[in-house]
Parts: structure tokens; C-alpha cells; sequence
């Protein structure tokens, strides 16, 4: 049975979790397939407010199998955190989620380091959370990553894996003058989550086949966003794992063929928390009014969150990449009761008009937007159940975008709440499900 991926058009934030929410009843699965803990996802339902870090938001509906997949880098002890709010919020997960035992550990060691690089040792910092992703994945792809399968050895075998592990790492934290971690703390922190965190490592590849052939729907949860993609983001300020759809295959162990849908995630507006180009940032009062409305502060680190206007160029970059079947619109309201707004429609340097997004970052870093702007619309003439009730200017932002993107927008969110959402249906039915 098909797939659905969801993935983040921008650079993050764009509201997947909200749509993932509000699609999971017609999904069975749901699998996170790249990143760590460095996501914030939230859903608000009628229990309030839920901020995932490392645990699929589908997992919120009782009927969902979630998996954290094997294109992940896991902090084990967050996930146990994470896990332990959910249960105190009477999240009933017994036999229903899954870590597979091929997605790399976060070690302590990779926090140090994430910070260190930022801090220290990089020319211009890229404003990472600190959640230790960039090492963690240094360390996979140099083959010397250890795997979550390290917690089903016995407690001997376990050891030696961190020990090697520690030290190893502790080499560079000693080269870099940084006191070394103990190995006998390390340790000794592993072998008392080994229990607690054993039972939920499988062969999620398997798992995964299982629920497939069984005729399961499963819904793919991208983290950040395209434009954070180590390949085809704005490199070095990027993410270390592939956020673009070719990473829900990767990651989770699925085929080209399993996947029909591809849902692009956009907001209104841009925003990009950390550093690197953005060549519609607003610093002055527009920015600062979308980002009080639009409460852009992050989920993970809490950071205010850089807003600017829609970026075409970006956008329609992000959509060839991943050539999606439709798009969901989020925070439609934070710009409702604007005069007026823009959208980014090419980038302008030293005179010359370029349409299509720059690879070299010293060319993006020169590049200034060239808007074309619209009329506004009223905060609550939004509040309406159709596309065809929404004002016309609202509707006209929306069909200029959908033009010039070439792709139709089939959600359009107007709040955080599952039921602020506005379907068109004659560009999604749910009847292939
Ligand atoms: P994600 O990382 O893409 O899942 O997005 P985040 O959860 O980090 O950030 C999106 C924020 O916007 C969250 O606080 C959501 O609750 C909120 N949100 C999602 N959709 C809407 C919307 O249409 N309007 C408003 N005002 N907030 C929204
Ligand atoms: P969600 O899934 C927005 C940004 C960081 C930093 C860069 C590298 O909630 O959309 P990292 O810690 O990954 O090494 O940081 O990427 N970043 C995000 N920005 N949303 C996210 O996730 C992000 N995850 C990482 O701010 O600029
Ligand atoms: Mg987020």
C-alpha cells in the first residue's frame, strides 16, 4: 500500500507536525526517517499543546504504529524523556512504537563536539542546535558510528561498544583541549537505560516491509526542510541529513514505488532560525509583527525564529527537488490583517535578475529580492470552511502562488488547532486510501 511523505519546502518549521496530525486518521504508520533530536514538531489538539523532538506526531491517534527509522540519529535519553511525557499525558504506546536497531546513537560525546565546532573551531557559525546531529553523523558515515542494535547486546558487549566509542571521541575532545569524558560515567548511564530502551529496538526495514505487504497506509514525517538538506540546502548552513524525499527512502528502507503522495510543506511567509543566507529577511517591524504573531520561537532550541517574506525562487527550487504532488499552506493568519504582502518573485544582484535559486553561497549572500506585492485581506475573513468563502485577495495570494509553483495547494492552515484547516477537495480525496 502507498505512501505519503511529508517534507518541509522551506528551511523548517513550516508546520509538518500539523499536517501530519491532520492526516494520520487516514494513515496506520507513521515513521520519522531522518535527523534527531534537533526537530520541533507540534500538534495541538483538544489535550493542548504536544512538542515532538525525536518520536513521530502521529503517534498522538491510539490505531498508529510509529517508527523511529533507520536514517535517524537517536539520543537515547532524550527519547526516554520524550517518552515519559507522553505517558504522564496518558499517551498509551505499549506495543506501538518502534526505534530501529540500524539508526545511529547520539552519544554524549557528540553534544561536546556540536557545541565545540560552533563555538570554536568554525569560521562563521551555523547557528546548530547543539543536539550533537552534525558528529553523530560524521561518525556514521566515517564508519565508526555505533547503532541503536548496541542495546540488545549483553551488558559486556555494550560496554566495550561505548568504550570504544569514548575512547575514540575523547581523543579529538583532548586534541581540541577539552577535558574527556569518563568512560566509567558513560558507561555506567548506558548499561541503566539498556533495559529501559531495549524492547523497542527491531529490524525496522522489516517491520516496515511487514506492515506494507499487510496493505498498512504509511505516513513518512519529514524533519527540517529542504533548504536545510546537506545536498541541495544552502551548504554549510545546513542540516546534516537528507530532509528532501529521497531521504524518506534511505531512511526507512522503502522503495521508489511505495510512494504516491508527496505533500510539500510551506508557510505563508519564510522563516530560518540559525544562520545562513536569506535574502527576504525583514528585520524591521514586518519582521518583528510575522514573528510575534506568528510566535516564531523555536520548539527545540527557543530561539526567535528569522521571518521574511515568501521566496518563489526557493520555493519553486524546493519543488523541483522533490517534485511534489501537492502542497499544504500553513499560518495563513499570521499574515491576515496586512496591509499588504509580498512575494519574492527573482533575486537581484549587482544588476542582474536571476530566477533561479544559487548554489555558491557568495553569490546568494549577494542576492537581493525583487517583490511583487499584493493587496491585503482582513484578520478574520479567514475563518471560513471553504476555499471559496475565503476574501478574494487571500485567495488571489494562493493562486499566484499555486501558478508560479506549478503546483496545486490543497491545505490551507489558519491556526495551530486541527480543525483550522481548510481542504480543497477537488485536489485531494482520501479515496485512494
Ligand atoms: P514543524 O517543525 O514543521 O512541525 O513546525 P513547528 O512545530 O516547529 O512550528 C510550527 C508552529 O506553528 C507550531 O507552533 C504550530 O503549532 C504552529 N502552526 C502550525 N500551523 C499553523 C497555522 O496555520 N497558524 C498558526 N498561527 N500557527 C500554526
Ligand atoms: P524541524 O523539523 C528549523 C537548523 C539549525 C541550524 C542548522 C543546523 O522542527 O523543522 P543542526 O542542529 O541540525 O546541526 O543545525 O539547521 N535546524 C532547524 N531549523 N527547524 C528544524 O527542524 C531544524 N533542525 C535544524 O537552526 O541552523
Ligand atoms: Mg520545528
Amino acid at each position: 500500500m502507498p505512501a505519503t511523505v511529508i517534507v518541509g519546502g522551506q528551511w523548517g518549521d513550516e508546520g509538518k507536525a500539523k499536517v501530519v496530525d491532520y492526516l494520520m486518521p487516514h494513515h496506520d504508520v507513521v515513521i520519522r526517517f531522518q535527523g534527531g533530536a534537533n526537530a520541533g514538531h507540534t500538534v495541538v489538539n483538544d489535550d493542548g499543546r504536544f512538542a515532538f523532538h525525536q518520536i513521530p506526531s502521529g503517534i498522538l491517534y491510539p490505531h498508529v504504529t510509529g517508527i523511529l527509522g533507520n536514517g535517524m540519529v537517536i539520543d537515547p535519553f532524550a527519547f526516554l524523556d520524550e517518552l515519559k511525557v507522553l505517558i504522564e499525558r496518558g499517551i498509551e504506546i505499549d506495543g506501538r512504537l518502534f526505534i530501529s536497531s540500524a539508526a545511529h546513537v547520539v552519544m554524549p560525546t557528540h553534544r561536546i563536539l556540536d557545541n565545540l565546532y560552533e563555538t570554536d573551531i568554525r569560521e562563521e557559525s551555523i547557528g546548530s542546535t547543539g543536539k550533537g546531529i552534525g558528529p553523530a553523523y560524521s561518525d556514521k558515515y566515517d564508519r565508526r558510528g555505533m547503532r541503536m542494535a548496541a542495546f540488545l547486546l549483553d551488558k559486556e558487549n555494550l560496554f566495550n561498544l561505548v568504550r570504544i566509542h569514548v575512547e575514540q571521541n575523547n581523543k579529538f575532545l583532548e586534541y581540541f583541549k577539552m577535558p574527556p569524558l569518563s568512560l566509567k560515567k558513560v558507561a555506567s548511564d548506558f548499561a541503566n537505560i539498556k533495559d529501559l530502551i531495549s524492547h523497542f529496538i527491531v529490524d525496522t526495514q522489516d517491520i516496515i516491509y511487514e506492515l506494507k505487504m499487510k496493505g498498512k497506509r504509511i505516513m513518512l514525517e519529514g524533519a527540517q526542510g529542504t533548504l536545510l538538506d546537506i545536498d541541495h540546502g544552502t551548504y554549510p548552513f545546513v542540516t546534516s541529513s537528507s530532509c528532501c524525499v529521497g531521504g524518506a527512502l534511505t531512511g526507512t528502507g522503502l522503495s521508489p514505488k511505495d510512494i504516491d503522495r508527496t505533500i510539500g510543506i510551506y508557510k505563508s511567509y519564510t522563516t530560518r532560525v540559525g544562520n545562513g543566507p536569506f535574502p527576504t529577511e525583514l528585520t524591521g517591524e514586518v519582521g518583528t509583527t510575522l514573528r510575534e504573531r506568528g510566535k516564531e520561537y523555536g520548539t527545540t532550541t527557543g530561539r526567535p525564529r528569522r521571518c521574511g517574506w515568501f521566496d518563489l525562487v526557493a520555493s519553486k527550487y524546493s519543488v523541483r527537488l522533490n517534485g511534489f504532488s501537492e502542497i499544504a499552506l500553513t499560518k495563513l493568519d499570521v499574515i491576515s490583517g496586512l496591509p499588504a504582502v509580498k512575494i519574492c518573485t527573482a533575486y537581484s544582484m549587482n544588476g542582474e535578475t536571476l530566477t533561479r535559486f544559487p548554489q555558491e553561497l557568495s553569490v546568494f549572500h549577494k542576492c537581493e529580492p525583487v517583490y511583487e506585492e499584493l493587496p491585503g485581506w482582513g484578520e478574520d475573513e479567514i475563518r471560513v470552511d471553504s476555499f471559496d468563502e475565503l476574501p478574494k485577495n487571500a485567495r488571489r495570494y494562493i493562486e499566484l502562488l499555486e501558478e508560479r509553483l506549478g503546483v496545486k495547494i490543497s491545505f490551507i492552515s489558519t491556526g495551530p488547532a486541527r480543525g483550522e484547516t481548510i481542504v480543497r477537495e477537488a485536489a485531494y480525496s482520501f479515496d485512494k486510501q
